[in-house]
């Protein structure tokens, strides 16, 4: 059935329709579409503008067919879109009393109402999927709360840090993750049925009733802005695509330290792969995958800012190319963060590997620059001062610690014997005692924070 065939003697050329209609990937949207009705149906009768009896039939209809579509599934063709397919499927159910549901409605604003139905849902789905992997990065971290390993920049080795502080570096992105799913999903929870085609609807609906029946929070304000905005979906692709960002470098961070240059984390045989040529091969596919699933959903991001961008007021069919950015978006990360959980639990740490890596290539440096602060010397000039002793010590092949007293003296003479207490891994990550810093003690507080954070988040707070 064609929802607007009146004015046309014409078929459509089948190659036009071919390309325009959208039912093979909107069908997605059946449930979100068929509760937009019943509530749009409900708010005409409340309106006055059908009856009582008109609306029950209405709503008993499009109830039966949700749990068709829900036994049987949506087919792919038969209709130009879900919209016109729904109300086909309920004029062949409930006869002619179908032919009023459309009444004071539009697909704009019907499509504008599915569109953010979904990305409600997705926001919270990922939101829930976003703590299970904070949990398990918090549980990992816990259960390896004293392991050490170097901490970089440049990728050079720089000062040791505790790999439970490194996996909590990750969580915060999570939890920033978490929260623009949060705003995301508040902004998207308002309806635009009402809004028409463009101008308003022609029928006196009581929006905010409607909107409520929907379990949404209020009213889109402007009705040529309801049909033509898409910013629930842009934001909803730029909070997945930032979040597999932070996903890619976390996968990066696994892939690198498993291979054997690094050494530090093995990954389960169940979550490994091997080759088929070379026997010996244990390869980390999945962690590899979650990171390059990041340029596919900054793909999805870069397509609908590009369909939105110069777009005149208000609906245009350019607006139906919003939906496979949004599914892929969700779908990729949904089942990322699905997968990575299970990965990270199963990861065999290599404390010992990770522990000889930190106690390596001078780490300790800049606590020795720290220890002659605390003895009167500037800190430029202390820097100085521990570059040349490091310079010794490596063309000697040891450590700083390897250094004699009387060695470190002629370079620095206020350097005392305790200097080989401070130069120690424990000393090193004590003295980091700030608030974000490394010190086990403060890194113990952002976990039991984190723990907090966790259980109020779990209970909706
Ligand atoms: N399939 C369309 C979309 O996804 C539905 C809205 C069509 N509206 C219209 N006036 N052609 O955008």
């Amino acid at each position: 059935m064609k929802l607007w065939g009146g004015r046309f003697d014409r078929e459509t050329d089948p190659r036009l329709a071919a390309f325009g209609d959208s039912l093979a990937f909107d069908r997605r949207l059946w449930a979100q579409d068929i509760r937009g009705s019943i509530a749009h149906a409900r708010g005409l009768a409340a309106a006055g503008v059908i009856t009582e009896e008109e609306a029950a039939l209405l709503v008993q209809g499009l109830e039966e067919l949700a749990a068709e579509f829900a036994a049987d599934g949506v087919p792919a063709e038969g209709a130009e879109d879900i919209h016109s397919l729904v109300e086909a499927r309920l004029l062949d159910r409930i006869g002619p009393v179908a032919k009023k549901l459309h009444t004071g409605r539009s697909r704009n604003d019907q499509v504008a109402l599915d569109i953010r139905l979904f990305v409600v849902r997705a926001c919270r789905e990922r939101r829930r999927e976003l703590l299970d992997l904070i949990e398990t990065l918090v549980a990992v971290a816990e259960k390896e709360e004293g392991t050490v390993l170097p901490g970089y920049t440049h990728l050079q080795r720089a000062q040791p840090v505790l790999l439970a502080h490194h996996l909590l570096a990750y969580v915060e992105m999570f939890w920033r993750d978490w929260e623009r799913f949060g705003d995301c999903r508040r902004r998207a929870n308002v309806s635009p049925l009402g809004a028409g085609a463009l101008a308003g609807s022609g029928f006196p609906l009581d929006r905010e009733r409607v909107a409520a029946a929907l379990g949404m929070d209020g009213v889109t304000a402007n009705s040529l802005d309801a049909v033509a905005d898409r910013d629930p979906v842009a934001e909803f692709i730029f909070a997945a695509a930032l979040t597999q960002v932070h996903l890619s470098r976390l996968s990066e961070e696994l892939v690198l330290w498993a291979g054997e240059e690094y050494g530090f984390v093995e990954f389960d045989e169940a979550f490994a792969t091997g080759s088929s040529l070379m026997p010996q091969k244990k390869n980390p596919d999945g962690a590899e995958l979650i990171r390059a699933k990041a340029g596919r959903v900054i793909g999805d991001l870069v397509a609908i800012l590009t369909v939105l961008k110069g777009l005149p007021l208000a609906y245009n069919k350019d607006l139906q190319e919003d939906k496979e950015a949004l599914f892929d978006a969700a779908d990729t990360l949904g089942a990322c963060l699905r997968l990575l959980p299970p990965m990270l639990s199963s990861l065999r740490w290599n404390r010992d590997r990770m522990r000889r890596a930190a106690e390596e290539g001078f780490l300790n440096a800049t606590d020795l620059a720290d220890y002659l602060v605390r003895r009167g010397v500037p800190f430029r000039e202390a820097h100085h001062l521990v570059g040349r002793l490091v310079r010794r010590a490596a063309e000697r092949g040891v450590g700083l610690a390897g250094l004699s007293l009387e060695e470190m003296r002629t370079v620095a003479p206020c350097i005392g014997p305790d200097v080989y207490e401070a130069l120690t891994l424990e000393a090193c990550l004590a003295a980091k005692d700030v608030p974000g810093g490394t010190a086990p003690a403060r890194v113990g507080e952002a976990l039991a924070k984190a723990r907090e954070r966790l259980a109020r988040a779990r209970a909706g707070k």
